[in-house]
Formats: C-alpha cells, sequence, structure tokens
C-alpha cells in the first residue's frame, strides 16, 4: 500500500487511489500525483523541480511542495510559518529520514539551520489519503508559531479549475455554490470559534469545470478540525493550482516551548473519476468507516423525537409523557426532551451551566421520566450545552472567571449567553464531572451536545498576554478532550452534535459525535437544498432530520405530512412536532411512514447515495440510495413545482448491478421489471402530479 521507490526517491501511497511524491534534485519535497492507480511504478512522475526560471518568483513557489514553510522566494500561502527569538521569521525544510509502519508513512523534515522539525504523516485508506504535520521545537528557546496548517495539494495542470463548496447562514447551511478559480485566490474559513454555518471545510475541484454528478476527474477535501480553520485555493504565478487548509492563522499563535511538538487536524483528500457523485461516495464511506465513534459506528441509528418545537423552554413530566406516550404509538425508538429541563431555565435568559434538574417542571427527578419512557420501550435522550453560561445563573456567580473575556471588558453576549473557557483544565474537569454524574445517575442513552454561540473576547486569566491567541486552538482542544472523556465512561451512550443547527459539522467533531443535527430549519422544501449540500460532504447516517409542523417556523408554505416524512426519511429520521395535536389519521399514516423508515432505513444509513436531481434543478428533486450488495435501492422523489403541464423528467438511476433484474414498485400501478443496465440507460418517469407530492420508489433485486 506504501511504497518508497529508492531509485525514484518518490513515495507512493496506493489503494482505489494513488497519491506520489518525491524528492527533486534540487531536494524538495514536491506532490507528482494524486488519481486513479497506474500500472507501473514508471508510470508516476519523476519529482521535478520547475523546468525554467521565472523571474520575480522562484523554483520553490513554483515546484508543488508538499508542505512549504514561509522562507526563500516563497510567495505562495504556506504552511508554517514562526517568529524566531532572534528576529528572524523564515523556515527552509529539508529532507531528513522516512519511515514506513503499516499503512502510516511519516516524512521527517528539518530547517537548514535551525532547530525546527516537521514530521509530514500520511495515511490511506481506500480512496481517501489523510495527512497531517506535527511541529516540534528542537531548539533551546521557545519559538511563536504564527501559521501551522495541515498540508497542501497540487492539482494537475489545466485550463482552469472549478471551485464547488458550501456556505450558508443559520438555518441555511450548506448551500451549494460554484465558480471558476481564474487567477483569483479564494479563501473559505470560519473566524467564529466553531466549524460555522457560514462555510464549511469541505470543497472539491474539477478541471475546467467540466466534470459532471456521475462522470469525470473531482478532487475533493475536508479538514478534521471544528474551531477557525482557512482553506486557500490558489494559483502560483505559473498557473499551478494549490490547496492549503488548516487551523486558520486569524489571531492565531502557538508559543512552542523547547522540546515542545504541536500537531495538526487532519487534512483528508479523495479523488473520484466518477464525478461529484463518486466523490462524495468516497467520503461517506470514510466517514462511516474511519472516522465516525467506534461504539455506533455500524449501528442502524434510532428514529427520535425530539420535543424542543412542540415545548421549546416549558418542558413540564406530564407534557414530555403525554408526547411520549403518542411517540411510542406512531414507533419513535428514541424520546429526548431538549432545552428547559435544568436550573431556572424557563427561558434563554437564565440558567445554562446549572447542570440540575428543575424540580418544578419535574417533580419526581429525570429517573421517573426516563423509566417511564423505557417502559414505552424507547431511549430516552436529553440536551445539555456544557460550553455555555448565562451570566444570570449559579455557575457564573460562583465562577465569572470561567468565561471568556478581556481584563476590565464586557463580554459581548449572544442569546444572552457567555463562552466558558474551554481550554482551561478546571472547566474541562466541571464539564466532565457533570456529565458523567448525569449519565451515572439517571439512565440516559442519548445527548444531544448543542453550542448556540460563537465566540467572542476569546481570552482568559489562564494564560500569559502573549499567549491569549492560543485560546481558539485550545477551546477546540478542550472540547475533544471533555467529550472524549465522556464517552469513554459511558460507551454505550449516543451524542448527536449541535451547534444551532449545523454550525458546528466536521470530520473532527464526527470522530466523537454519532450523529449531527444539520439546520435549525425545519421546512421540508428548505431541507432538501440543506441535505443536498451536506450530502456531498457528509453521510445520511450522520444526517439528523425532524418531520415538523405543516407550516414549519421558517418556512412560508403548507407541505402534507408525507412530503415532510419523504424529506427527513432521506437522512436520520426523527419527528419534531407538537404530536398531541396530530388527529388520528395524521398518527396512523406516520406509524405507517415510520414503519417503511425502519424497513428501508439499513439502504439510506448505510447504502451508496446517488444525487439524481438536485432540487435546485427544475420541477422534480431526486435522490436515490443503493445497498452495499446492490440488490435493492430506494428512490425518493419531491415535485416540487409544476409548470404547463410539462411531463416529469425520466430519472435515469445508475449504481446498480447491470445484468441484473429488478422490480420497480412506486405503489401507483403495477411494478415494472428492469434490468440494472435499463435502469440506468433508459430511466423511469414517475407519475406524480400535485406540487408537494412526493413518493418512495423501491427498486428490488428479483
Ligand atoms: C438550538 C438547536 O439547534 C435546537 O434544536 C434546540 O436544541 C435549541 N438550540 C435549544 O436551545
Amino acid at each position: 500500500m506504501i511504497r518508497y521507490l529508492a531509485d525514484r526517491k518518490s513515495w507512493i501511497l496506493e489503494d482505489t487511489v494513488a497519491y506520489a511524491f518525491g524528492l527533486t534534485p534540487s531536494g524538495l519535497l514536491v506532490h507528482t500525483y494524486f488519481g486513479a492507480p497506474l500500472p507501473h511504478e514508471a508510470d508516476y512522475p519523476l519529482p521535478a523541480d520547475f523546468p525554467i526560471p521565472v523571474p520575480f518568483s522562484g523554483t520553490d513557489e513554483n515546484s508543488g511542495e508538499e508542505y512549504p514553510a514561509w522562507g526563500g522566494f516563497r510567495f505562495i500561502e504556506p504552511c508554517l510559518k514562526a517568529d524566531f527569538p532572534d528576529g528572524a521569521r523564515d523556515i527552509r525544510l529539508s529532507y531528513n529520514n522516512h519511515t514506513i509502519e503499516g499503512n502510516q508513512l511519516s516524512i521527517m523534515l528539518e530547517d537548514i539551520d535551525r532547530s525546527v522539525g516537521v514530521k509530514l504523516v500520511y495515511r490511506i485508506s481506500r480512496s481517501v489519503v489523510e495527512r497531517y504535520a506535527i511541529i516540534t521545537n528542537n531548539g533551546r528557546e521557545a519559538i511563536l508559531l504564527e501559521q501551522v496548517l495541515s498540508g497542501a495539494l497540487t492539482l494537475p495542470d489545466a485550463a482552469d479549475y472549478r471551485l464547488t463548496y458550501l456556505s450558508g447562514r443559520w438555518g441555511a447551511e450548506t448551500q451549494l455554490q460554484r465558480s471558476m478559480l481564474g487567477k483569483a485566490t479564494h479563501v473559505m474559513e470560519s473566524r467564529r470559534g466553531h466549524t460555522s454555518h457560514s462555510a464549511n471545510p469541505w470543497c472539491a475541484l474539477d478541471p475546467d469545470g467540466a466534470s459532471t454528478e456521475e462522470r469525470g476527474p473531482v478532487y475533493a477535501i475536508n479538514l478534521a478540525y471544528s474551531g477557525n480553520w482557512k482553506t486557500v485555493v490558489q494559483s502560483t504565478p505559473v498557473g499551478q493550482v494549490r490547496i492549503a487548509s488548516g487551523i486558520h492563522s486569524f489571531d492565531f499563535s502557538w508559543t512552542l516551548a523547547e522540546g515542545a511538538s504541536f500537531e495538526t487536524p487532519k487534512f483528508l483528500l479523495t479523488f473520484s473519476d466518477e464525478g461529484f457523485g463518486g466523490a462524495s461516495r468516497n467520503m461517506h464511506a470514510y466517514i462511516r468507516n474511519n472516522v465516525l465513534p467506534l461504539g455506533h459506528r455500524n449501528e442502524l441509528r434510532p428514529v427520535l423525537y425530539n420535543s424542543w418545537e412542540a415545548t421549546a423552554f416549558d418542558v413540564t413530566a406530564d407534557n414530555q409523557m403525554r408526547l411520549a406516550e403518542i411517540a411510542a404509538e406512531i414507533g419513535v425508538e428514541l424520546f429526548v426532551i431538549d432545552d428547559g429541563w435544568f436550573g431556572a431555565r424557563n427561558s434563554d435568559n437564565a440558567g445554562l451551566g446549572d447542570w440540575v434538574v428543575n424540580r418544578t417542571k419535574f417533580p419526581d427527578g429525570l429517573d421517573a421520566v426516563s423509566k417511564r419512557v423505557h417502559e414505552l420501550g424507547m431511549k430516552f435522550g436529553l440536551w445539555v450545552e456544557p460550553e455555555m453560561v448565562n451570566p444570570d445563573s449559579d455557575l457564573h456567580r460562583r465562577h465569572p472567571e470561567w468565561a471568556y473575556r478581556y481584563p476590565e471588558r464586557t463580554s459581548s453576549q449572544m442569546r444572552n449567553q457567555l463562552v466558558l473557557n474551554f481550554g482551561r483544565p478546571d472547566v474541562q474537569e466541571f464539564a466532565i464531572g457533570f456529565m458523567n454524574r448525569l449519565l451515572d445517575e439517571t439512565a440516559i442513552d442519548f445527548i444531544k451536545w448543542d453550542m448556540n454561540r460563537v465566540i467572542t473576547e476569546a481570552a482568559g486569566l489562564d494564560l500569559p498576554a502573549d499567549r491569549q491567541k492560543e485560546t481558539w486552538t485550545r477551546h477546540v482542544q478542550g472540547l475533544y478532550r471533555v467529550i472524549e472523556r465522556v464517552r469513554t465512561s459511558h460507551p454505550s451512550v449516543w451524542f448527536e452534535d449541535c451547534s444551532g443547527g449545523g454550525g458546528r459539522i466536521d470530520p473532527g467533531i464526527l470522530g466523537f459525535y454519532d450523529q449531527a443535527w444539520i439546520s435549525d430549519n425545519t421546512d421540508a422544501f428548505d431541507r432538501l437544498f440543506i441535505q443536498e449540500g451536506y450530502s456531498f460532504g457528509y453521510p445520511a447516517n450522520t444526517m439528523v432530520a425532524w418531520v415538523t409542523s405543516e407550516h414549519s417556523f421558517l418556512g412560508r408554505r403548507r407541505l402534507p405530512l408525507a412530503y415532510r416524512f419523504h424529506s427527513a426519511m432521506a437522512g436520520v429520521l426523527g419527528i419534531g412536532d407538537d404530536v398531541s395535536r396530530w388527529s388520528d389519521t395524521e398518527k396512523t399514516q406516520a406509524k405507517g411512514l415510520v414503519a417503511l423508515y425502519k424497513e428501508i432505513r439499513p439502504i439510506v444509513q448505510q447504502g451508496s447515495q446517488y444525487r439524481i436531481l438536485p432540487p435546485g434543478t427544475g420541477s422534480l428533486a431526486a435522490v436515490l440510495y443503493v445497498a452495499g450488495d446492490l440488490s435493492e435501492g430506494v428512490l425518493f422523489t419531491y415535485l416540487n413545482r409544476n409548470h404547463y403541464g410539462n411531463p416529469l423528467p425520466i430519472l435515469r438511476l445508475p449504481g446498480f448491478q447491470k445484468d441484473r433484474l429488478y422490480e420497480v414498485e412506486s405503489g401507483d400501478g403495477p411494478a415494472q421489471t428492469m434490468s440494472g443496465r435499463a435502469l440506468h440507460l433508459v430511466g423511469i418517469r414517475l407519475n406524480l402530479r400535485e406540487e408537494y407530492e412526493s413518493a418512495i420508489i423501491r427498486i428490488r433485486a428479483k
């Protein structure tokens, strides 16, 4: 899988893709190839210095270095930039040695005359290459790191590249964006302390913008990090396209003491010549098989009910039990009480930080509720927001110094809350302590972990003034430590990631949480767009979606119950409506749809996803999931607009076994028998009539 070719001074990582790099005659460590594996070693390009001198530029910045440090003629985005005590600020790395241990390649680089060591670590897992760097100060004085990215990738020459990325805002996360690169430098980033609603670290590039959903080369990347990050896509002066990604350098610095090391988050790279669909499926498989926490990795996600939209902060034992009884009747497997169960939390003004059950709302404590939910045959879940505190809380009155703030200045509040300094060991111990207590004292099977504001005034009294810029990074490290400790003590508990909807979703957080709440927008039509964007980088078994009211709080339309279910069933199904208002007919319909979801859930959650018709393209939207053994598929279709009585477009369905015969049932007319090849080449036409009519088409091998 990993080879060193001494005569070619090259390393090759090979699995279902190949990634190669090596040392040029002048000693630069440069990228040589990323794509489909090549049959012969000699097929991989030899590492070469840029062939011609470029005045006002240099060989270094044009040769495609794997990990350029800022120094010499390098004006491109550096991976590493540091300040030395004597005022020098350049680093020039040269190769020292390498090791190959199983599926891990480590390349050791060293600065030519300063004692900085850089270890580049590479692994390959099927079609995904993982890269990260460890910077070590081997000198005798501290150095100040100003930028430490995880890595850089150089793309093959092309006239231009198209950049596909995800942007958005609260309630409208993961909106798909596309633009040609041209000669500008593109930066996607978060400076908000979490991954952000406004940008996601997943992005993809295709040469000349010529690849399609299922055809052509696509390079996709992601960054396993849940704080401030940036991805810089730029052309060198000679038109070489480079992508560098890592922890954001904005308001960042890190004092690296003598002998200390700094490890970057993982930079993930994939390649597919089956278009964007192929690149997405690569990332889905990688996140499902390599990233998600081991405990529940291969388990089907339960159908959940969450009471937030039904009762908001007015939770009581009585109203929750009423909802739980109906949820159980409908077939729900996990009942979750959201915000409002603790302290003086009657609105968002008070109580955050006081993680003790509110006895006025729950006179017999949480135990009684948990017991009843279990008796109803469901798992029991609870909402928490451990990184936050309301100024009006006992916790803040006890520990005002735990919230981020500049000395002698007022901190900004959002949703009436402040952020706790999760970099502090005592704050981490507090969070680990109350979480463990909560999980030890009550039978809780599931935690929804929220984060409802961005970070401002990122500073605390725990660090000296010249190290305050470490705060952003220390928050993320602290969060990872806390959740890891809590999970280790309670391995059977499920954890859901949330940050006011999808504000903190990335392959870093998904290493600790089993699934994610991807948006507070529960309008089932808007959701199709958010879910489509999400699916470019993330698998359906992490994508929680609730069925809420006919007229959602953000939507400007009324949507039928079936459409709302069909939209949510394309991910991890949840129900978030006030089910006590549902009529018997609605409950019966819901029960049938939940039962259907349970049947198709293995295909949705663990199969291969094909975006057949994106919601933005016209009248109809469609997404297909095909089981791993190709024996079955589920096609979700939504008629969103219909003009001029046009017939609906034909849906051509890839992904099935070409010569196998399948029965296509729509529930509307007799089943049709078609081969996998015909499903792809001939396709099927649906018979939906009304706007917001939807259907689930099951396709099963005969
Ligand atoms: C934001 C989340 O996204 C919602 O689902 C809900 O949990 C609220 N926070 C509760 O405060």
